[in-house]
């Protein structure tokens, strides 16, 4: 593949060395387009030995190959790391002031860029409406990462590390013209949620499920790099989820099934989607105890009596919050002597009333905790409108794709 790698000018610039070096070895042809600014900081000479190729900012070199336009246009990716608040102005307003910029402007490839700065100049509004608009214009912007930055503070605004940079650009690359259109989702207000629902046995213990949360995540994810505004109701996600990557505009926490509903239907309110991504706990103990339940040698426990949890996605798909709104289910299967995977989806999806309904096979290494998913997608009839597998990603943009068949056009 030929890349372009765009370097912009901050103190981050020196993991582009490495970047560099990760994607050449990767076999990759890399032309590095630094900014004036960024060869303050790493000089022409560390690009070009690296790459084999020039490294320059100007336009007015070589200028019988107009690389100000072939550069572009040659490119199957273009990876800008680290992408500064200017950068990221000058690409959102169609900048064509230096070779990066022009060459951004004639790209008809993906276009990755992977943002580092401060804190607050990640956070100040210029910064969020220029990402706003790259990414409805399909650029993909990668999250930052929180840490140390060049001082001694800390907080969003970090360079993801390379090997990261590295993976999620080829992953755009392959995943370009496949599932995933950018920008598709723009002008869409969507709630997911994910993750397991815990309901508490005392103030110390509590009935959950192995659910992560990584595919509500990879749903939450892909939507918002498609354009859409997105809500996370987060459920006990397992620990490294979250991770870096373009996050939810929005996370609320919960542990409950009465907190997750309560999270849920206020966010659906506004809603034009809602993906119903987590394993919500059917039963809760019908007692807490405020303090915890002690152990009294030679005795049994007394037995928990559980008492049903009302089923928000039956309810979600009943109230309708918001007109035309989809409503989307998941449902993990393992088949047993009573049905497939396939029949009690069926079931299910007529059951719920959902638009769609997401069926997921359980078990054998299959489903929970795992990186790759099988699924498929049911109608409100539980008739098969579409089967995906591969990462969580690619079924999260599977499902994408499936609401954007049965929703209406954006409001
Ligand atoms: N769900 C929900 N509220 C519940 C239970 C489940 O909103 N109390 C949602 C889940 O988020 C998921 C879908 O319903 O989108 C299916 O969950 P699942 O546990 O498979 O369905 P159940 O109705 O509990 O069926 P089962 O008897 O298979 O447990």
């Amino acid at each position: 593949m030929r890349i372009v790698l765009g370097v912009s000018g901050g103190v981050a610039a020196y993991k582009a060395v490495l970047l560099l070096r990760l994607l050449r070895e990767q076999g990759h042809a890399v032309r590095v387009v630094p900014t004036a600014s960024a060869l303050r900081f790493v000089g022409a000479p560390t690009w070009e030995a690296l790459s084999g190729e020039p490294a320059t900012d100007q336009v007015f070199e070589d200028v019988e190959h107009v690389p100000h336009v072939a550069l572009g246009k040659g490119a199957d990716l273009v990876v800008v790391a680290p992408a500064t608040a200017d950068l990221l102005a000058r690409a959102a307003a169609g900048r064509a002031d230096d070779l990066l910029t022009s060459t951004l402007l004639t790209a008809r490839c993906p276009v990755v860029m992977a943002p580092a700065m401060h804190t607050e100049m990640w956070e100040h509004p210029a910064t969020v409406a220029n990402v706003a608009t790259l990414r409805a214009r399909g650029v993909h912007v990668i999250e930052p990462a929180s840490g140390r930055l060049t001082g001694a503070d800390t907080g969003p605004g970090r360079l993801p590390e390379p090997d990261e940079i590295a993976r999620t650009a080829l992953d755009v690359a392959a995943g370009a013209g496949q599932a995933g259109v950018p920008g598709d989702l723009a002008g869409r207000r969507v709630v997911v949620s994910a993750g397991g629902t815990r309901e508490p046995i005392d103030p110390v213990r509590f009935i959950g499920n192995r659910s992560s949360g990584r595919q509500g995540v990879a749903l939450a994810r892909a939507a918002r790099e498609r354009g859409a505004h997105v809500t996370l109701i987060a459920a006990n996600l397992a620990a490294d989820v979250l991770g870096p990557g373009a996050g939810p505009d929005q996370v609320v926490a919960v542990e409950t099934t009465a907190q997750l509903r309560e999270s849920v239907r206020a966010a659906a309110a506004t809603a034009d989607v809602v993906v119903m991504a987590a394993a919500v706990a059917d039963f809760r103990p019908a007692a807490a105890p405020g303090t915890k339940i002690k152990k009294v040698a030679g005795h049994a426990p007394a037995p928990i009596e559980l008492v049903e949890n009302p089923d928000v996605l039956a309810e979600l798909a009943r109230d309708r919050l918001r007109p035309g709104q989809v409503v989307v289910g998941f449902a993990a299967e393992t088949g047993d002597a009573a049905g497939s995977v396939l029949e009690h989806g069926r079931a299910k999806a007529r059951r719920k009333g959902a638009d769609l309904l997401v069926v997921n096979a359980v078990g054998e290494g299959r489903g929970f905790g795992v990186d790759t998913n099988d699924v498929t997608v049911l109608d409100g009839a539980g008739e098969v409108v579409a089967q995906a597998s591969g990462t969580k990603r690619d079924v999260a943009d599977a499902v994408w794709d499936a609401v954007l068949k049965v929703a209406g056009p954006a409001s």
